[in-house]
């Protein structure tokens, strides 16, 4: 088996992590014109006196969607209820939790794209009216009621914006997308969370593993705490740049920020199938992985770097990546 380096559901086990989550806009680095504009709406309907526009976050794992959510519940000064859309199994169970909110309050469904379509039916209403419809008896004396809400906002976060359902999204007045962060943001995180975590960190060291975590916070904070047990073992206080890259080396992480699953996907495209273009499912079944691990949490960065393209026809792996590779494609891609 291999690492579940990527794999965002590690973090339950990772309280440590879970106790870095910045508390406050200020404190999230990055995503500048998002937090810009989540400012603005943010002070505008908590001086109308009404609940935030419903919100919809959509990027790949751990690049803060969940953060961002408690964030504005924070700044808004509302609770908030978090479910999910595998969660919510019947219209039942989100009635329960949103009967249960109070003006202003926030729900945030992660993964809600995977909503039954019977949960999300009476999720519409609620959206736009803040009413519940029940229907009371069945059969021919079956009458439907609408019952009132308290305004709230919904908060509904996915990876796979694809799998959205239109009425859904077409529900949703704010849509923020966030980006891969820059390197030097990643550092950034990385030189605040150090601290916190107990150790010192170098700004090179921070550099260098902040250019090398895929762009995603989640990852640059796990590569910290590998950073430091590698400090740690050689009686160090601090993280500097050999330790950074004495850790890299031994997670096998390339300078390009690649693991070893990243190269493989790509070195199967040029071998198996001339660099493409190959489909999602063909490209998994090759590999042995599951289309849902490449699609969500290998595919977008490497997208992102360049190194894939998407066609209609399938995936194609790039000049640039037969480059990083050290390969000569085989054929013109
Ligand atoms: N802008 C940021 N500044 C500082 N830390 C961040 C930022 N964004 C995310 N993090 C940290 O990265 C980790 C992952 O963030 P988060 O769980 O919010 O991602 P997510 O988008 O909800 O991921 P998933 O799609 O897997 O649910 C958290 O520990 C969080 O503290
Ligand atoms: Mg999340």
């Amino acid at each position: 088996m291999r690492s579940r380096w990527l794999d965002p559901q590690a973090e339950a086990a990772e309280p440590q992590l879970r106790a870095l989550r910045p508390q406050t806009l200020e404190e999230f680095v990055g995503q500048e014109k998002i937090k810009e504009r989540l400012r603005v709406y943010i002070q505008a309907a908590k001086a109308r006196g009404e609940p935030l526009d419903h919100v919809l976050l959509l990027s790949p794992p751990g690049l803060g969607k969940t953060t961002l959510a408690h964030i504005i519940a924070h700044e808004m000064g509302v609770q908030i209820k978090v479910s999910s859309g595998p969660a919510l199994e019947r219209p039942g169970d989100l009635a329960a939790i949103l009967t249960h909110l109070a003006p202003g309050d926030i729900l945030f469904v992660d993964e809600i794209h995977r909503l039954h379509p019977k949960v999300e039916e009476i999720l519409y209403p609620a959206m736009e009216d803040w009413k519940l419809p029940i229907v009371l008896g069945e059969g021919p004396h079956a009458r439907c009621i609408e019952l009132p809400l308290a305004p709230f906002t919904l908060i509904g976060a996915t990876t796979r914006e694809g799998l959205l359902t239109t009425p859904l999204r077409d529900r949703f007045e704010v849509v923020f997308r966030l980006e891969f962060y820059r390197p030097e943001e990643l550092a950034e995180i990385l030189r605040r969370a150090a601290p916190r975590l107990g150790v010192g960190i170098t700004a090179e060291a921070a550099e260098e593993l902040g250019a090398r975590a895929r762009g995603t916070p989640r990852i640059a904070l796990r590569l910290l705490r590998r950073a430091r047990d590698v400090a740690q073992v050689q009686g160090l206080s601090t993280i500097t740049l050999a330790v950074a890259q004495e850790t890299l080396r031994m997670l096998g992480i390339d300078e390009a920020g690649l693991d070893e699953l990243d190269r493989r996907i790509l070195a199967v495209m040029m071998d198996r199938f001339e660099g493409g273009p190959v489909g999602l499912e063909t490209l998994s079944a090759a590999l042995g992985e599951d289309p849902e691990t490449i699609a969500e949490l290998y595919e977008p960065y490497l997208i992102a770097l360049g190194f894939i393209r998407k066609t209609p026809q399938g995936r194609v792996a790039t000049e640039r990546a037969y480059a990083h590779l050290g390969r000569t494609p085989t054929r013109l891609v």
